[in-house]
């Protein structure tokens, strides 16, 4: 069998935890492969909201393995608070979620200095999630990091040791911080103690060979990743197809279906450029009927029209195979839709994305007609308005993969495949 990924197309909450959800079922094992807490996958059913950071999106369905890989950055803390909000729900988590040996431990230490990183960069800051990502990145590629199989051995040396590294480095900031999480950090590892830790690497690539199907949950998305997003304003992880081998231990050969999740308009959280960004009234009623707050931490995200020089660039990193777009039923009462088709660059038409974004980039729009009609009760596309239609014929053209599902609603429900 093959590992299948679904990943996020644009800059992240294109609702990969709603349609993970939705696959779950056909599906053995679900893992995360990369990125930590900055992650808010949202599910709903039965009138519950549900939002995961650490835990992969399966977690709600019976007798479905989860499985944190190792190129997941794990914070204690809140894993802990997710595993105590699940188990309110009657979750059995202790038999039906690893994690990796070699994921890496977000410290208290590593949080404050991502505070402390973002407030010295001032005006030009990331806007980043301020869960510890970059600093934990850091420690991994610097070769100084924790990991979660390093709790079973002279665990407190080694954290003092890294903490001891983090206070010299925190002396550089001009920054005021006080360290009062540390107890709450060893209680949680003893929760973590509780759960089943192995190298999966070697069950993933077993389970593979009994013929098990996996599917690899994405976070963020691939104009956050770290080598081909709007860099400096991304995560520090690569968010592409190729993180799942990487962050998993799997074979590139081992890759099946590469589901691409994109939002039928587009969003982003935090800093950085955003070339189909609307400022005006436009932007702001999608953020209004698309809910549009960071389910992380609250921020309000910035909105705009459907990007397809970005959008084809994502499925060129990625080799996306099916295509699902989210959000529909934002869009139902908008008379005009616009998708940037080009860019002009300091006055040169381009369908490539600029190395530097911050240069004069102005999009070139086409514009369509919206189809006016409430989508949020469909559930065939029998049911499409034609102009939906239209526009969905349109980005297949344009994208050359097919739309497989459309997402008309945030309950597990409302989803119609085609
Ligand atoms: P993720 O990070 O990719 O999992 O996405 P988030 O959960 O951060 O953000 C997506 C938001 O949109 C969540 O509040 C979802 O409940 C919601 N959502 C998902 N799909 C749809 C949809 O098709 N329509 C609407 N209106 N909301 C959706
Ligand atoms: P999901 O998985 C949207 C953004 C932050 C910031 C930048 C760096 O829910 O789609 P970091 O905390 O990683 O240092 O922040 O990346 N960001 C996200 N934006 N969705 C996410 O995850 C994100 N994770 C990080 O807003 O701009
Ligand atoms: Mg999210």
């Amino acid at each position: 069998m093959k590992v299948d990924v679904l990943l996020g197309l644009q800059w992240g909450d294109e609702g990969k935890g709603k349609i993970v959800d939705v696959l779950t079922p056909r599906y053995d094992i679900i893992t995360r492969f990369q990125g930590g807490p900055n992650a808010g996958h949202t599910l709903e059913f039965n009138n519950i909201k549900h939002i995961l950071h650490n835990i992969p999106s399966g977690i709600f369905r019976e007798d479905k393995l989860n499985i944190v890989a190792n190129g997941v950055v794990l914070d204690p803390v809140i894993f802990r608070r997710e595993i105590e909000s699940l188990e309110a729900m009657d979750i059995d988590l202790t038999k039906n979620l690893w994690i990796s040996k070699k994921a890496h431990l977000i410290l208290p230490t590593h949080r404050i200095l991502d505070a402390a990183s973002e407030a010295a960069k001032g005006k030009s800051k990331i806007g980043s999630t301020l869960k510890g990502i970059g600093p934990t990145y850091m420690d991994k590629t610097g070769r100084n990091g924790l990991r979660v199989g390093d709790i079973d051995s002279n665990f407190k040396i080694k954290y003092e040791a890294l903490k001891a590294k983090h206070i010299k480095l925190l002396k550089q900031y001009d920054f005021e911080y006080k360290l009062d999480e540390e107890e709450k950090f060893f209680d949680a590892i003893e929760v973590i103690r509780k759960f089943t830790r192995v190298d999966t690497e070697y069950e993933i690539n077993r389970f593979l060979e009994q013929g098990k199907s996996i599917l690899a949950e994405g976070a963020q998305g691939t104009l956050l990743d770290i080598d081909f997003g709007s860099y400096p304003f991304v995560t520090s992880s690569n968010t592409i197809c190729a993180g799942a081998c990487t962050g998993m231990g799997v074979a590139p050969s081992a890759i099946g279906e590469v589901y691409g999740i994109f939002k039928a308009y587009c969003t982003r959280v935090g800093s950085g450029p955003f070339p189909s960004e609307l400022l005006d009234e436009e932007g702001e009623k999608l953020r209004d009927l698309g809910k549009e707050f960071g389910s992380t931490t609250g921020r309000p995200r910035r909105c705009g029209w459907l990007d397809l020089v970005a959008l084809k660039y994502s499925l060129m990193l990625n080799g996306v195979t099916q295509l699902i777009m989210t959000k529909t039923d934002v869009l139902d009462t908008f008379d005009v839709i616009r998708v940037a088709t080009a860019y002009s660059v300091d006055g040169e038409l381009t369908d490539q994305m600029p190395f530097d974004l911050d240069v004069e980039v102005k999009p070139v729009f086409t514009e369509m007609a919206g189809w006016n009609t409430d989508l949020t009760g469909v559930r065939s596309k029998e049911q499409f308005p034609k102009e939906l239609k239209e526009y969905i014929t349109f980005l297949e053209k344009e994208l050359k993969v097919p739309v497989k599902y459309v997402s008309v609603g945030p309950d597990r429900e409302q989803i119609i495949e085609l």
